[in-house]
């Protein structure tokens, strides 16, 4: 009998990868049909394209790489015949494994690895072209830039097996589900996780979906209501349902039907009715998220308005959130014309009047438009740092018991005393 782990194995022995190409002119097409194409030049690459392949789209001008796809039917010819005009009939179609991620100065990245895009690719090559897009440490980015894995790597004779392994794992990381996180930093390479987006990749500000996941974990049940009051592109929305807890957004400019437009300084929601609750609020006015008047990322972090209308949203969360219950608040800080705002301990400061904290959890921040080498290079040139972590503030609202025996604590002085003498 063949169990499902060794169809699993024979399935990734199988799977090979393959880069395609595209120009300004195509990539349109390629990303909207979810079909890639190629000459006749390359007609013997494409007809060896089977489905399950991880494929790859550069676009040799702007020179971007695409990733990662899965041939989702085997190459052939003239699946769309009138797509480019005819120019490119040998063709595969494709679906996005995970969130499709770019890869900026590709061609040279690629050169830096050993990987010649326009020949098939072989294991090794697969190998390092995978770890690129997966690896869960962006130093190896760096490292590449810096020449200094490509020895490392050229040198090392990757056996078939190692590159199975690392195929395999490839495709559990973008499939599956996110490791529940169990110390206080938490880190995950993409903004996503699973087959299906969860929230937009492109809003500005999007919550990397792992985190909400994470909190639902630990702190709710399947059927529990959780709240988002800045739902932003949906993410909440997405994580719950995927989970099978219920879910109400609301935000000041709603991006989709299933958020409710409402502003978060008054939710029309009963006292003590949610189980959870996930903001993910601006940080200031460092984000244009729409241009709605009353929308509070229009109010520098720097103003105390900012931290008062915060304020307001927190008492609310305070109301509908039933006791003994937990609310996870993401928020990072801001350097902006060499000037630190510590936005994070000042919505701390607002939130602990309302709640108890139950731990204070460091994110690691990722895709920020800053994270480029020339902005890696400013910081060093011109000694600031970059942000490199956002803070999430994990507080539950006291139960009604625990409220009571906080307030009638009595601090034992002759203790306090007791130490004093004995130190001195
Ligand atoms: C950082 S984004 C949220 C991102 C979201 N979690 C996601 O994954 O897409 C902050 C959101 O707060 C919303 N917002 C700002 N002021 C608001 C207000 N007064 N009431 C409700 N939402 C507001 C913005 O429109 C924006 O979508």
């Amino acid at each position: 009998m063949v169990t499902k782990s060794a169809e699993r194995q024979k399935m990734i022995e199988r799977t090979k990868a393959h880069i395609f190409v595209c120009t300004n002119k195509t990539e349109h097409e390629c990303l909207q049909r979810m079909l890639f194409g190629a000459s006749k030049l390359y007609a013997d690459d494409v007809l060896t394209t089977k489905s399950g392949d991880l494929l790859f789209l550069l676009n040799v001008n702007s020179n971007v790489l695409y990733g990662i796809f899965r041939a989702k039917s085997n190459g052939r010819l003239n699946i769309v015949p009138e797509v480019w005009r005819g120019k490119y009939p040998y063709q595969v179609e494709v679906e996005p494994l995970g969130n499709i991620q770019t890869i900026n100065d590709a061609k040279d990245i690629l050169r830096k690895l050993g990987i010649e895009w326009h020949k098939p690719l072989n294991d090794s090559m697969t190998e390092r072209l995978l770890a690129l897009f997966t690896s869960r440490e962006s130093e190896y980015l760096k490292q590449v830039m810096e020449n200094k894995t490509w020895g490392l790597l050229t040198s090392e004779k990757v056996s078939t097996k190692r590159s199975d392994v690392v195929k395999s794992r490839a495709i559990s990381e973008l499939e599956e589900k996110p490791p529940l996180e169990a110390t206080t930093l938490w880190d995950y390479p993409r903004q996503s996780y699973g087959k299906t987006p969860k929230g937009d990749n492109k809003y500005p500000g999007v919550t990397p979906a792992f985190v909400i996941w994470n909190l639902i974990q630990r702190y709710t049940d399947i059927g529990d209501l959780v709240l988002d009051p800045m739902a932003g592109s949906g993410t909440t929305l997405d994580v719950c349902k995927e989970e099978g807890r219920r879910c109400i957004c609301y935000d000041i400019a709603p991006t989709r039907p299933d958020i409710i437009q409402n502003d978060s300084r008054k939710i029309p929601l009963e006292d003590d009715s949610v189980d959870m609750i996930f903001v993910d609020s601006p940080y200031g006015d460092n984000i244009r998220y729409n241009d709605h008047p009353d929308c509070i990322g229009k109010i520098s972090s720097e103003t105390e308005t900012f931290y008062e209308e915060l304020e307001k949203v927190i008492k609310e969360c305070h109301r509908v959130l039933k006791p003994g219950k937990v609310i996870g608040w993401l928020i990072g800080d801001q350097w902006v014309k060499k000037k630190f705002t510590p936005v994070g301990f000042n919505v701390y400061q607002r939130l602990n009047k309302y709640f108890e904290t139950v731990d204070v959890v460091c994110v690691v921040r990722r895709g920020q438009a800053s994270h480029t080498a020339l902005w890696y290079n400013r910081a060093r040139r011109f000694n600031f740092f970059l942000r490199g972590f956002k803070y999430l503030f994990i507080m539950r609202k006291p139960s009604g018991k625990q409220s009571v025996k906080l307030e009638k604590r009595t601090v034992k002085w002759a203790y306090y005393n007791r130490n004093r003498v004995s130190s001195s």
